[in-house]
């Protein structure tokens, strides 16, 4: 489910930001180059990356640190992915982790 964004981007006018294109969940969004995986996700709205296997809720990025492990996602393909960690990509393809 996309909501709008809590988080608010600061621009530097005099830095020219390159942009990546990535998929979530199938759907194109663009993310700045340089952002976690968990920055571009919640700077488009994303309000969660995974569900919790027993009880079903909805988890997101916490620590921003990899601490928590809550921002696991699945980049193609491959599951157990700290979002906050990683580095957004063009072309990337990243899908909710339900576990
Ligand atoms: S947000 Fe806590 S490990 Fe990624």
């Amino acid at each position: 489910m996309k909501t709008d964004s809590k988080f608010q981007r600061m621009v530097v006018p005099e830095v020219q930001q390159q942009m990546v294109e990535f998929l979530w969940e199938g759907k194109p969004y663009k993310a700045v180059a340089g952002d976690t995986i968990a920055v571009a996700l919640l700077a488009a709205g994303v309000d969660h990356t995974r569900e919790s296997p027993i009880s079903g809720t909805p988890r997101a990025p916490f620590c921003m640190m990899g601490s928590c492990f809550e921002c696991r996602v699945e980049v193609n393909g491959e599951s157990n992915v700290q979002a906050c960690m990683n580095l957004i990509e063009d072309g990337m393809s990243i899908q909710r982790q339900n576990s």
